[in-house]
């Protein structure tokens, strides 16, 4: 199997898979609301592997598989032992021998790497610590549904370039999107993501700034987006980071740079008071919720697209 018959990084994608995809949750989205579940992938089972906590991405895939006639199964990473008690080789094997789908949120990349490159099935990416597509897909599908066609829009993420920056920002490269990162000095994305970004820009026509203060970056955009200041993995860092990443909490000053037209949105689990005020959270133009909404949508749209029927 190639790489585009997974999603293990947005980079495997080519704009118009990421295209066709946003334009397939939309539909699917539609059709649910008048029509009921499709069950195009009746008998089909996604099996999910979950090392890290999560609400929106295991419900969503769960109700996702249901409503497309199929279902889903929970592997317990304490029950399987990976590498301790069973190389992830053998795991995947076996899963890929019973399942028509895995489904993986984990720490390393590699992880799901290895389980695209054993397992003989498509491999989705659930979030690593490097990338969370699901997110990104989903926040293209809330921006085309607000703003209209994708191509030329801006996406300022105001906070750490962690996972969930890496893919958003993977996401606007392929598609002729303008991305501005405002963050701390040493809280920048890798290297590696930004020249892979740079390099898709010369092709797209998209853009990439980097801002040390999130005041200037929102001046000209369609979107501010922001997400925790510790991701997952990092919690002993939370205190630090607070006080690092204060002068980069989106509230009402913020908002008021950005203009009345300019659309918030958050990965969620939102911290208010931290990331996010509580003013912002409740505001008319934070889409956080329909992004939420739309991670069914988008990974239905997923799994339509690499599971056979
Ligand atoms: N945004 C997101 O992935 O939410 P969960 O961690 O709850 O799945």
């Amino acid at each position: 199997m190639d790489t585009k018959s997974h999603l293990l990084t947005l980079l495997d994608w080519d704009a118009s898979q990421i295209q066709q995809s946003i334009n397939l949750a939309i539909e699917l989205k539609s059709n649910l609301k008048s029509s009921g579940p499709e069950t195009s992938r009746q008998g089909r089972t996604i099996a999910m592997y979950f090392e890290k906590p999560s609400l929106r991405t295991i419900s969503t895939f769960q109700i996702g598989i249901t409503q497309l006639g199929g279902n889903s199964i929970q592997l317990n990473p304490q029950s399987i032992g990976l590498g301790t008690r069973e190389p992830v080789e053998d795991v995947a094997r076996c899963v890929g021998r019973w399942a028509d789908c895995l489904v993986i949120r984990c720490f390393d990349q590699s992880l799901v790497e290895d389980f695209a490159k054993f397992s003989g099935i498509p491999v989705i990416n659930a979030l690593t610590d490097d990338f969370h597509p699901c997110q990104a897909l989903a926040l293209g599908q809330t921006i085309q549904e607000h703003l209209g066609a994708l191509n030329g829009k801006t996406v300022t993420f105001v906070g750490d370039g962690n996972n969930v920056a890496n893919s958003i920002g993977i996401m606007c490269a392929k598609l002729g999107m303008h991305f501005k990162l405002a963050c701390p000095n040493g809280y920048e994305q890798s290297a590696r993501i930004i020249s892979e970004i740079n390099n898709l820009n010369k092709v797209s026509g998209g853009s990439y700034e980097r801002y040390d203060n999130a005041q200037d970056a929102v001046k000209t955009t369609d979107l501010i987006y922001t997400d925790v200041w510790a991701s997952m993995g990092q919690e002993e860092e939370q205190v630090e980071r607070a006080k690092i990443f204060m002068p980069f909490q989106v509230n009402d000053e913020l908002i008021a740079i950005a203009g009345p037209d300019c659309l918030v949105t958050h990965c969620l689990p939102a911290h208010r008071g931290e990331e996010i005020s509580a003013s912002v959270m409740d505001m008319a133009k934070n889409v956080c919720f329909d992004e939420a909404e739309n991670r069914l949508h988008a990974q239905k749209a997923v799994m339509k697209l690499l599971i056979q029927k």
